[in-house]
C-alpha cells in the first residue's frame, strides 16, 4: 500500500529532494512551507499528483493544528513523518547575538518540530506503526562557533526525539534523528557562499539514506541518532541507556 509521508519544508533542499524519492517509490508527499515561492520549481522536479503542497508557518501552533487536521481528513494516515524545516543563523560570535535572535532560531528549528510531533503523535499513535525522523545537524551534535542558537536548537531537536522514542517504546511509533553534515543547499549558499555549497554532498544522497532508513535497510533504533557526513555515513548510535 502506498504510504503517507509528511516532509515539513519540502519545496527545496533536503525536503524536496526526500519528496522525489518517495514518490518516486509510489508513495504520497504532502510537503509544506511558508511561502509559494518555489513550488513552481518544486513541482517541476516532482510532476506528480502524488506530491501534494501546502502552505503553513509550523512554529504557529494552530497553523500546525490546521495542516495536520487537513491532512488526516484527506489521507486517514500519516505513515512518516520528517520534521525537516528548519533555518540557520547569520553567523555571529555569542557576545553578538541577540535573546531575540537567539529565540528565533530556536521557534525554527525546535518549536517547530516539536508542534508537528505533539500533533501527529496522536493521529501515529492510533495506528500499528509510524516512523518520524526529526532532522537535526553535525552542529546538533557538536557545536559550530558562530552558530549558538542553530547549535542549540539542533541538540534540542535530539533530545525531542528521545523524548518520543522513549515515551513510545511500547507502541508501534518509532522516532529517529538524522543528523546530516553540510549539503549543497540554499541554507548553505546563504550561510558560507556558493563555491563552499559547492563542495558539500548533495541533499539527495542524504535522501536516498534517509528513504533506505525509512524501508528498513538501514538499521537506526528508535531514539538514536545517524550522522551523515561527506557522503559517508560517519556513525550510527544507539539511544542512550534509560
Ligand atoms: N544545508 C546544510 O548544510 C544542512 C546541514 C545540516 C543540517 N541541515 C538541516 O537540514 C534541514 C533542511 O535544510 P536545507 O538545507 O534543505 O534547507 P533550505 O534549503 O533552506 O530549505 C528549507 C525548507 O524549509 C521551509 N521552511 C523553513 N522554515 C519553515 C517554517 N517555519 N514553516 C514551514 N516551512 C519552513 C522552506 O520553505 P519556506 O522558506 O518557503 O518556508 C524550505 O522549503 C534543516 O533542518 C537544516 O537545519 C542542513
Amino acid at each position: 500500500m502506498p504510504r503517507i509521508i509528511v516532509i515539513t519544508g519540502a519545496s527545496r533542499g533536503l525536503g524536496l529532494a526526500l519528496a522525489k524519492k518517495f514518490v518516486d517509490l509510489g508513495d504520497t508527499v504532502f510537503g509544506i512551507s511558508r511561502t509559494r515561492r518555489y513550488w513552481p520549481a518544486a513541482q517541476k522536479v516532482v510532476p506528480s499528483g502524488h506530491f501534494k503542497l501546502l502552505a503553513g508557518d509550523i512554529t504557529s501552533e494552530k497553523t500546525v493544528k490546521t495542516l495536520l487536521a487537513g491532512i488526516k481528513r484527506r489521507a486517514g494516515r500519516i505513515d512518516i513523518l520528517i520534521n525537516n524545516a528548519g533555518s540557520c543563523a547569520p553567523l555571529a560570535l555569542v557576545e553578538k547575538v541577540s535573546l531575540k535572535e537567539f529565540r528565533e532560531h530556536f521557534k525554527q528549528n525546535l518549536d517547530s518540530a516539536f508542534l508537528m510531533c505533539k500533533h501527529a503523535i496522536p493521529v501515529i499513535k492510533k495506528q500499528p506503526h509510524g516512523l518520524i525522523m526529526n532532522v537535526s545537524s553535525m552542529a546538533g551534535t557538536r557545536a559550530v562557533p558562530r552558530l549558538v542558537s542553530y547549535s542549540a536548537a539542533k541538540f534540542g531537536v535530539l533530545a525531542l526525539s528521545q523524548a518520543v522514542a522513549k515515551e513510545n517504546s511500547e507502541t508501534g511509533l518509532h522516532c529517529i534523528t538524522v543528523c546530516p553534515g553540510g549539503m549543497n543547499t540554499e541554507m548553505r549558499r546563504e550561510l558560507f557562499g556558493s563555491e563552499d555549497a559547492a563542495r558539500q554532498q548533495t541533499p539527495e544522497f542524504v535522501a536516498d539514506l534517509m528513504v533506505q532508513i525509512a524501508n528498513g535497510k538501514i538499521p537506526v533504533l528508535s531514539g538514536g541518532h545517524i550522522i551523515i557526513r561527506h557522503s559517508k555515513i560517519t556513525g550510527v548510535f544507539p539511544p542512550p541507556a534509560a
